[in-house]
């Protein structure tokens, strides 16, 4: 696999495998990792995975698995034998589930990153308060990213807003994964609360997802490359 050492996730969110892997041909894989969600893998499933890997891309699979603790730890022993770079849980499964997940990775032929999510941006007042949980997000956040951390998880997915609160509260070495990112001169589409790249770096965001920005750009790896010399720039 070839070394990737920058911080960039291009979230590939296409209706088609076919679409996704022409997108990743024009990328390349020691400049970013590649994001596949749960409409991708549905459609492409592992073979995709598979294609992605070949091609030397480290691959975060974002199915935010969440059911009981055996289940979890063989759906993560299954995406760690795919070969996947990252893996991600949600904490609201629970410390038994965290620790499963945890164990599965251990005992595994390769290690992905196990990353949690905490609350899903989406998620309001209301939402949370209907499902019993604290009305305010950032307490929930804040109390299932120490749980994560405590269970031997190594980050969790967080807003660009949480990053700097959830690094001065966990640390350092606790990966933070954040997406709502947005260059200066890019659409900001449907995100309402963004960062730029830089200010996310610099909020303590260690991997930045970013779609759109480049998957829909003319030419996707200038653009990646644009995000990429920003950052070497350190210009928020
Ligand atoms: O195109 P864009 O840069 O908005 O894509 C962001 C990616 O991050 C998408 O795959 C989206 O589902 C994901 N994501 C997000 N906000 C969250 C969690 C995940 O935008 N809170």
């Amino acid at each position: 696999m070839a070394e990737c050492t920058t911080p960039i996730i291009v979230a590939l969110d296409f209706h088609t495998p076919e679409m996704a892997l022409d997108l990743a041909a024009e990328l390349d894989p020691r400049l970013c990792r590649v994001k596949v969600g749960k409409e991708l893998f549905t459609r492409g499933g592992p073979a995709m995975v598979d294609k992605l890997v070949a091609r030397g891309f480290d691959v975060f699979l974002d199915l935010k698995f969440h059911d009981i603790p055996n289940t979890v730890a063989q759906a993560v022993t299954a995406a760690a034998d795919l070969g996947v770079w990252m893996v991600n849980v949600h904490a609201l499964g629970g410390p038994t589930m965290l620790a499963a997940a945890r164990e599965a990775v251990d005992r595994a032929s390769h290690h992905p990153q196990l990353i949690a999510v905490t609350i899903l941006t989406s998620m309001g007042e209301a939402d949370l308060q209907a499902v019993g949980l604290a009305p305010d997000p950032m307490v929930n956040v804040l109390r299932l990213a120490r749980l994560a951390r405590e269970k031997g998880l190594d980050g969790a997915v967080c807003s660009a807003r949480e990053a700097a609160t959830l690094r001065a509260e966990l640390g350092e070495g606790f990966k933070l994964v954040t997406p709502g990112i947005r260059p200066a001169w890019a659409e900001k589409g449907d995100q309402t609360r963004i960062m730029t790249p830089a200010q996310a770096r610099a909020a303590g965001s260690d991997y930045l997802v970013v779609g759109r920005p480049v998957t829909r750009a003319h030419d996707p790896l200038q653009a990646l490359e644009a995000i990429l010399a920003e950052l070497a720039e350190g210009s928020v």
